[in-house]
Order: structure tokens, then sequence, then C-alpha cells
């Protein structure tokens, strides 16, 4: 077992024996013990690699999906330390069953904060609501913030860097917290861990049906939608969409979930629509290995007005934000037998402009968007707004000034 952490959690868990062992006092002892002794600066991870591997006498670990992997280097029947890895940039929206705090002991990640207001609990494991962004700022190496459980700290990290390394203390359960809700911007709230088997098969034998084209797809589909409960209705939906689509039958399917639902159903589209652009940036995140871009894809991702991101390209970066912006888009374009591709903005056909000239001229309005200077002199005021139209239909939208 490695000493440094041995000496960690004995610091944690003296500090907490002294006040009871008071659920509401670890969040604050967890991040004091990391700000005094901060893995970042005590911590030789090659030597932990190494460790690890070679030395049997470890901590029980979890199986646990969660990091890539985790690593259990502390434990006690009260709280643990795990050595958490990332490959991959982002975690889902999500609130916490447990406490402690968390540290970036190597890369750097966005940190993104949220409260669900107007929560109305469909079942005990699926909400509706609205999830708003609080705020979002950088989280450097060394970093330690606290982990609360609950709806009171619901949060996404996107990591910059890969791998990155955090350490979180934390314990095992707050029983008392209900689900470990995860949330699916902007309406709704699920519980990840929901034991509904039936409906995962469902959508498995749905899955089977849509890859051996079955014809009675559709129609089986729309009769369960107006046979089933709200909830399960819902992941019925998410989990046909494409094929729906696909398939033209998508705006048959939606009726029918929304004359059975009523003002319920309203939650439902905007959520859906978020959850492929999510999907569509996390995939391109996952082909982009330059840190820059990722970065970029990362404030895409998650932040929602154009101000703050200006402002966290203009910190990371220094200078002039928009021309970095104009630099990532240049880099990014994509022009392929589809179209011609800015992130998820494509150009529109309609202005009928021959694909070689599609990528300056995408740029010029962008540049425009971007500055609301004047207006460039070989675009027409026409075009222009169609390719206003074509960028607020994406996730430039945050960026581009009305
Ligand atoms: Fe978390």
């Amino acid at each position: 077992m490695d000493s440094y952490f041995s000496e960690l959690g004995g610091m944690v868990y003296d500090r907490w024996k002294k006040v009871d062992f008071s659920p509401e006092a670890f969040p604050e002892i967890a991040t004091a013990v990391f700000v005094e002794r901060p893995p970042a600066d005590n911590v030789n991870l090659p030597e932990l690699v190494r460790e690890f591997l070679l030395e049997d006498a470890q901590p029980v670990q979890s199986t646990s999906g969660f990091g890539q992997p985790e690593l259990i280097v502390y434990d006690t029947p009260r709280f643990y330390i795990q050595v958490l890895f990332w490959m991959e940039g982002t975690t889902d929206i999500h609130q916490h069953g447990f406490s402690g705090a968390f540290h970036v002991m190597e890369g750097s990640s966005l940190h993104s904060l949220f409260e669900f207001e107007d929560a109305e609990s469909i079942t005990s494991h699926f909400r509706v609501g609205n999830l708003k962004l609080k705020e979002s700022h950088l989280l450097e190496t060394g970093a330690t913030m606290p982990i609360v459980s609950g709806s009171g700290c619901i949060h996404s990290l996107f990591h910059l860097d890969s791998p990155s390394v955090s350490i979180v203390i934390r314990t095992h359960s707050d029983p008392s917290c209900g689900p470990q809700f995860t949330y699916l911007p902007p309406h709704l709230a699920v519980d990840p861990v929901q034991n509904d088997g039936l409906t995962l098969r469902r959508k498995q034998l749905l899955d089977l049906l849509e890859q051996t084209g079955d014809p009675e797809y559709a129609d089986l589909v729309i009769e369960m939608i107006r046979e089933l409960d709200f909830e399960r209705g819902f992941f019925i939906l998410q989990n046909g969409i494409g094929h729906l689509r696909n398939l033209g039958v998508w705006a048959e399917a939606w009726e029918a979930f929304a004359l059975k639902h009523g003002p319920l159903a309203e939650a439902v589209p905007p959520t859906l629509e978020e959850i492929i652009r999510r999907d569509g940036i996390a995939a391109m995140r996952g082909m982009i290995g330059d840190p820059d871009h990722r970065f970029f894809l990362a404030l895409m991702l998650n932040v929602e007005d154009g101000e703050s991101f200006l402002e966290m390209v203009g910190l990371r970066y220094g200078g002039a934000p928009v021309d970095m912006i104009l630099q990532w888009a240049e880099e990014l374009m994509q022009v392929t037998e589809s179209g011609t591709w800015m992130i998820d903005a494509e150009f529109p056909d309609e202005l009928g402009i021959v694909q070689d000239e599609q990528p300056e001229i995408f740029l010029e309005a962008l540049r425009y968007f971007l500055n609301a200077e004047n207006p460039p002199a070989n675009i027409s005021s026409g075009d222009l707004e169609v390719l206003r139209k074509a960028f607020e239909r994406s996730s430039w939208r945050a960026l581009i000034k009305p």
C-alpha cells in the first residue's frame, strides 16, 4: 500500500473521528487535507503505478466501471481513497450518492456546476425539471473541489488532457440522498443504476429488429409508445429516434407520445435534441487528439453563454479569443461528400455555392458573427441570414451574436 495515501487517509480518519464522523463535516475535512498535502505535489505517478503492479498488499479493489481504470489506494469501512485515470474527456452531468472531495493530480479539467429547478418526480427514478448551468471554470493541476451528496452539487467534468488523473476521498455511500441522478439537459434526470431489466431487454430486442431491417419495427415502437408510461416511453423514444427518423416515421411516433402524455411530453424534444448534439460532439472529441481542439470542443459541449466562452479561451491562451476560435474553426473544417462542416454546423446547400468556395465563405461569415463588425462585402445580406441560421442550429449558437 502506498505510504503517502496511508498517511493522507490517516489524517482524514483522525479529524473525522473527532467530530463523531459527522456526514456534514466530511467534505470540508477531505478538502482541507487535500489542500495541506496535495497529491499533485506528493505523488510520483510512475512509482505509484509500479507499486500497484508489483506489490500484492493492496486494499480490496472494486469491480466498478468508473474510471479508466479506478485504483483503490486506501480503504476503511467509513471512507476510501481512489485514483481515477481518464482517457476520454467527459463525464455525464451528475450528482453523487456519496460525499468527500476530489483533487486534480495530473492534467486539467473544465468543471461545470448546475441547478435543477422546478423538479417534479415522475417516479422515484425519473424527474422532470429545468437544468440551469450556474458556472463553468477551469480546474488546473493541483485544484481541489468538495463533493456534497445529493442535488445540491450537480456537476460535470471534461478532462482536457489524456490521461487525466484525479484523486477522490469519498464515503462509500450516503443512503439518505436518494438515487445518484444523471441529468439529461435541459429537462430530465434519470437514475443510471435503476434496475429495469425489462426495458433494457426491450431496447436490445428493438436494436436487433433495427439491425435485421424488420418491417414491423416502426409499428411495434409506435404501439409501445401508445401503451407505455412516461418514463419507459421516453427510453424507447430515446433508443429509437435515429432509426425512426431514418424510416421517416419520427413525426408519427412523436405524435403518439405527445397525445398520451400531454403537456409533460414537452420536456422531451429539446432533451432528445440535446442528447444528439452532445453525442455528436463527444464522438468528434473521441477522434481528436490535439489538446487545443479538445479544449474547444469541451467548451462547445458545456458552456452556454458567449461571454464565458470567450473569457475561458482568453484565460487559457491569452491574446484575442476570437482569433483563436477562428483559427480552430479553420483547422476543424471538414469538406466531405455530405457537405462542408464546421464542427456540427453544415454549410447551407440552398445558397448554391460551389464546394470549393464554401470554406472561405463559411469562415468569413463566422468572423462577422463573432465580431459583429462590418458585414463582408462579398456575401449578400440574405445569404448572411441563411448562414446565421446554420450556426444557430449548431453548437456555435453560444458564440453567435444576435
Ligand atoms: Fe462527480
